[in-house]
C-alpha cells in the first residue's frame, strides 16, 4: 500500500481537498507509484521516452518530423463511445432524453467495484491543467489523475499543466475532478500491451452536480483526455447555465479584410464536419489581403463582457484534429502545425520514418505499415489509416494563429455558424432573420454520423448546436438558455447555416469547399458589418449570385442555384424529423421552437416545388 510519503512531487501540495481525493484514489485504485506533474519539457520528453521503450510509441525520423511519435491503438478503442457515456445528475430529468443516465449512487457502487485495484502494476500520473491560459479570470482548472502515459503527454499538448496550475489553485481554489483509468490492472510481472484498454468495459461518466468525472476503460482521445469534451463541453455546460455563459462544441476564427477590418466569427460543426479546415482556411489567392486567423478549432467558451459585447476564448493550447483528408491542399496550416512536436494515432507509417493517411498524396507510399501495425496491402480495400487517426499538435506551432488567441478577455463575436454534412436539402448557406430563428436553425441541425463516434458511419441524425454527444444537461434546457442568452445581448450575433457537402446523384459534391469556403465566409462578413442586401427564401435569408465574389472560379449561375435551391417536398420531410426531435422532449422545449416550426411550414407550404434564385430575382 502506499503511503503519502511515497508520492512524488517536485513542488509542495498545498491543496488538501486535493490532496485528499489523490489519496482516496490511491486507496481505491491501488497503483504501484504516484507521480504529480509538473508539465516540464523533461518530463514530457520522459515520458515520450518510456513510451518508446515500451513499444507503444515510435519514434518518427527527426530529420522529417521532429521530435514526433506515431503510435497504434487497440482496434476496440479508436473513438468516443456514446453509448457508453453517462450524464449521472441526481435527477434523470436534468439529463435529459438525449443522455444515457443512472442514479449517481448507483453509478459509484459499479465504477467502485471495478476502480478497486484498477491500476495496479502502474503508475498513477497526477495532472493539474488548466483550460485557458494559466490565471485568465475565463478560465477553469481540473486535476486529472491518469495511469496511462499517452493521455500525461497529451495533456501536456492540449492544455496548461503543471505547478504553475498549482500556485493559482491555491489552497482551496475550485477545481474539477477528473480520474481516468485504463482499466487494465497487470499482475504481478506481467508484460504490458502496447495500447493498453478494457476491451469490454467502459464507462464515461459525468456528475455535473459535483463537478467531476470518472472514465473507465479507454485510452483514446475524447474519453481519456477528459480537459477536452468531458471537462470543456460537458461539465462546462453546466457550470454556464448556471452561470450565464456559453460551453460550445465551436471553432473561433479571425477575418480581416485588405482595409484591416476585422470581424471574429464563431463556427459549430459537428465531430469530424469540417471545424479543424474552417478555422484555418487559406483564402483563393485572388483575394489579396485578406486573412483568416484561428483562434480555436474545437471548442468556445463564450461570455458576455463587462460593455454587453460577446467574448470568446479557446480554453485549449493544442489540436486534436483528423488526419485523413488534411494535405497541403485542403489545409496547408495544418499540414505546417504538424511539422514537428506532434503524436500521431492510428495512422500509417513509412517506411523512411514518417506518417501518411488517405487524402495526404494521391498515391501512397510504398511498404507501409497500416494502423495495425502491419504491412499495408493496398489491394486489400482497407484504409491504412483508420479514418479517425488523429494528430495532437500544439496551437502555437499553426502559422494563421491569431494574435489574440490567448488574450485572457478573449475574442469578440460578430456571428455564429451552424454547418452539419448534409449531401442533400440543406443549402450552402442561409441566415437566420433574427436570433430566436437562428436557435431554431441550430436546434434542429441534422449530420450524417462519422467514424469520430463508435457506430454506423453516413445517418443523418439530429445534431443540435452540434452539442448531442457533449451537453452535460437537458437539451431543450439548453434551448432555453441560448434563446435568454440572446435576450440578454444588446446587439446579439448574426446566425448562419451552411452546408459543404451537398452532393449530386452520382455522389460527387456540389461544392468544392475547403479555401472555397473563404467566398462565404465574406459574403458572412459583410453581412455582419450590414453590406450585401440578402434575398429572402422560405427559410430564411440568402445571397445573390452576384453578392458572392467568384474570382478565381469557375461557378455558373445555373450551378449556385443548384447549391441554393429549397426543394420544399424534402424540406418537409425534414420539418417533420425536427418534430420528431422535439417530441422527445416536449415537457421542456421552448414554445418559441414550436411555433417556429409553424411558420417556416407555412412560408414552405406556400412557395414552390422547387424554389430557386430565378434570373429575375437575383
Ligand atoms: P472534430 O475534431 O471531430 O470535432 O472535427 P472537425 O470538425 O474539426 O473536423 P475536421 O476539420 O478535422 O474535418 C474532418 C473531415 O471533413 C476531413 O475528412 C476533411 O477532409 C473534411 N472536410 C473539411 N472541410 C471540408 C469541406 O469544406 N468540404 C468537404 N467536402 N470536406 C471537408
Ligand atoms: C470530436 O469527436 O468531436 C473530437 C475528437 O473533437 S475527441 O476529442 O476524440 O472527442
Ligand atoms: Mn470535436
Amino acid at each position: 500500500m502506499i503511503t503519502e510519503s511515497a508520492i512524488q512531487s517536485s513542488f509542495e501540495i498545498k491543496h488538501k481537498e486535493a490532496s485528499d481525493w489523490i489519496n482516496e484514489v490511491v486507496q481505491l485504485c491501488k497503483p504501484d507509484q504516484v507521480q504529480w506533474c509538473d508539465g516540464s519539457k523533461e518530463e514530457y520528453d520522459g515520458l515520450c521516452q518510456k513510451l518508446v521503450d515500451k513499444g507503444t510509441f515510435i519514434r518518427l525520423n527527426p530529420e522529417k518530423r521532429p521530435n514526433s511519435y506515431a503510435c497504434f491503438s487497440d482496434p476496440s478503442d479508436v473513438a468516443r463511445v456514446e453509448d457508453r457515456t453517462y450524464i449521472c445528475s441526481k435527477r434523470k430529468d436534468d439529463a435529459g432524453p438525449t443522455n444515457n443516465w443512472m442514479e449517481p449512487r448507483e453509478m459509484k457502487q459499479t465504477l467502485n467495484k471495478l476502480l478497486d485495484g484498477c491500476m495496479k502494476g502502474r503508475t498513477m500520473y497526477v495532472i493539474p491543467f488548466s483550460m485557458g491560459p494559466v490565471g485568465s479570470s475565463i478560465s477553469h482548472i481540473g486535476i486529472e489523475i491518469t495511469d496511462s502515459e499517452y493521455v500525461v503527454v497529451n495533456m501536456h499538448i492540449m492544455t496548461r499543466v503543471g505547478k504553475r496550475v498549482m500556485d493559482v489553485l491555491g489552497k482551496e481554489g475550485e477545481f474539477v475532478k477528473c480520474l481516468h483509468t485504463v482499466g487494465a490492472p497487470l499482475k504481478d510481472g506481467q508484460k504490458d500491451v502496447l495500447w493498453p484498454t478494457n476491451q469490454t468495459t467502459k464507462y464515461i461518466v459525468h456528475y455535473p452536480e459535483e463537478r467531476s468525472i470518472v472514465s473507465y476503460g479507454s485510452g483514446y482521445g475524447g474519453n481519456a483526455l477528459l480537459g477536452k469534451k468531458c471537462f470543456a463541453l460537458r461539465i462546462a455546460s453546466v457550470m454556464a447555465q448556471d452561470e450565464g455563459w456559453l460551453a460550445e462544441h465551436m471553432l473561433i476564427l479571425g477575418v480581416e479584410s485588405p482595409e484591416k477590418e476585422k470581424s471574429y466569427v464563431a463556427a459549430a460543426f459537428p465531430s469530424a464536419c469540417g471545424k479543424t479546415n474552417f478555422a484555418m482556411l487559406i483564402p483563393p489567392k485572388e483575394f489579396k489581403g485578406w486573412k483568416v486567423t484561428t483562434v480555436g478549432d474545437d471548442i468556445a467558451w463564450i461570455k458576455t463582457s463587462k460593455d454587453g459585447s460577446l467574448r470568446a476564448i479557446n480554453p485549449e493550447a493544442g489540436y486534436f484534429g483528423v488526419a485523413p483528408g488534411t494535405n497541403e491542399k485542403t489545409n496547408p496550416n495544418a499540414m505546417a502545425t504538424i511539422s514537428k512536436n506532434s503524436i500521431f494515432t492510428n495512422v500509417a507509417v513509412t517506411p523512411d520514418g514518417d506518417v501518411w493517411w488517405e487524402g495526404m498524396t494521391d498515391q501512397p507510399p510504398k511498404d507501409i505499415i497500416d494502423w495495425h501495425g502491419k504491412k499495408w496491402d493496398p489491394t486489400s480495400g482497407k484504409p491504412a489509416a483508420h479514418p479517425n487517426a488523429r494528430f495532437t499538435t500544439p496551437a502555437s506551432q499553426c502559422p494563421c494563429i491569431d494574435e489574440d488567441w490567448e488574450n485572457p478577455e478573449g475574442v469578440p463575436i460578430s456571428a455564429f455558424i451552424f454547418g452539419g454534412r448534409r449531401s442533400t436539402t440543406i443549402p450552402v448557406v442561409y441566415q437566420a432573420p433574427n436570433w430566436a430563428f437562428g436557435v431554431y436553425l441550430a436546434s434542429t441541425m441534422g449530420s450524417e454520423t462519422t467514424a469520430a463516434a463508435f457506430g454506423e458511419v453516413g445517418k443523418v441524425r439530429r445534431d443540435p448546436f452540434a452539442m448531442l454527444p457533449f451537453c452535460g444537461y437537458h437539451m431543450a434546457d439548453y434551448f432555453n438558455h441560448w434563446l435568454q442568452f440572446g435576450r440578454n445581448l444588446q446587439a446579439p450575433p448574426r446566425i448562419f447555416g451552411v452546408n459543404w457537402f451537398l452532393k449530386d446523384e452520382n455522389g460527387k459534391f456540389l461544392w468544392p469547399g475547403y479555401g472555397d469556403n473563404f467566398r462565404i465566409l465574406k459574403w458572412i462578413f459583410e453581412r455582419v458589418r450590414g453590406k450585401a442586401a440578402p434575398i429572402e427564401s422560405p427559410i430564411g435569408w440568402m445571397p445573390s449570385y452576384e453578392d458572392i465574389d467568384w474570382r478565381g472560379s469557375e461557378m455558373t449561375k445555373e450551378q449556385f442555384a443548384k447549391i441554393i435551391e429549397i426543394d420544399s417536398e424534402a424540406w418537409k420531410k425534414e420539418l417533420l424529423s425536427h418534430a420528431e426531435l422535439f417530441e422527445r422532449m416536449y415537457d421542456k422545449l421552448p414554445k418559441e421552437l414550436i411555433f417556429m416550426r409553424e411558420l417556416l411550414l407555412s412560408s414552405l407550404w406556400r412557395s414552390p416545388a422547387k424554389w430557386k434564385l430565378e434570373p429575375e430575382t437575383v
